[in-house]
């Protein structure tokens, strides 16, 4: 028997996560924030160049993601940067993230939540499964601890389910965008932006 789960959706998890201190906690959660739907966002939303080796340790993964595992050969960079504060009782609301290639999110809470939304069903027919997996299931939980940081395609539905316990959960999401030369060989298509 051969298996072969086709034109899978990739997601990324560092092996070894960022260490956050006490002081760089407390320093980021007490930035300038301001409301966003269900939740709080930074008003800066451009952090990542006010936090070099946070922006390194993201850069480093990114390019290790886009050239050694999905061998993209164009630059992608990061874009936009923003911290997110989701006190007790609040979540984020289902969305994805446009104008992105691929997104990064590092976690600064242990037992931090993210769920995955399926757009497609395997089939058009809601069926019985009698147990669930990444093949047949329609969402998809994460749980992220402290420092760790995922990636995945921006154009793939999310959501952060109610915080409940009592704490702030800070996260830091980033955008990325491709520049140069892109697809250089099709006279029709190719791009530089
Ligand atoms: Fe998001």
């Amino acid at each position: 028997m051969s298996l072969t789960p086709l034109f899978s959706t990739l997601t990324y998890k560092s092996d070894k996560p960022f260490e956050i201190g006490d002081d760089l906690f407390k320093e980021i959660k007490s930035l300038p924030n301001t409301k966003n739907l269900t939740n709080k966002i930074s008003e800066d939303l451009n952090v990542l160049n006010q936090y070099e080796s946070l922006k390194k340790y993201c850069e480093k993964h990114l390019n290790y993601y886009c050239k050694d595992i999905l061998k993209i050969n164009n630059e992608i960079f990061i874009t936009s940067s923003w911290f997110n504060y989701t006190d007790k009782n609040e979540s984020h609301h289902t969305h994805n993230h446009p104008n992105s290639i691929i997104s990064g999110v590092i976690y600064f809470n242990n037992n931090s939540k993210i769920c995955f939304v399926r757009k497609d069903e395997p089939f058009c027919l809601n069926l019985d499964y009698f147990e669930y997996n990444t093949l047949n299931s329609s969402t998809h939980n994460m749980v992220l601890n402290k420092g760790e940081l995922i990636f995945f395609p921006s154009k793939l539905n999310h959501y952060v389910p109610v915080n409940d316990i009592n704490e702030t959960r800070i996260s830091l999401s980033f955008n990325t965008f491709v520049k140069g030369k892109i697809n250089e060989n099709n006279i029709i298509s190719r791009l530089e932006i």
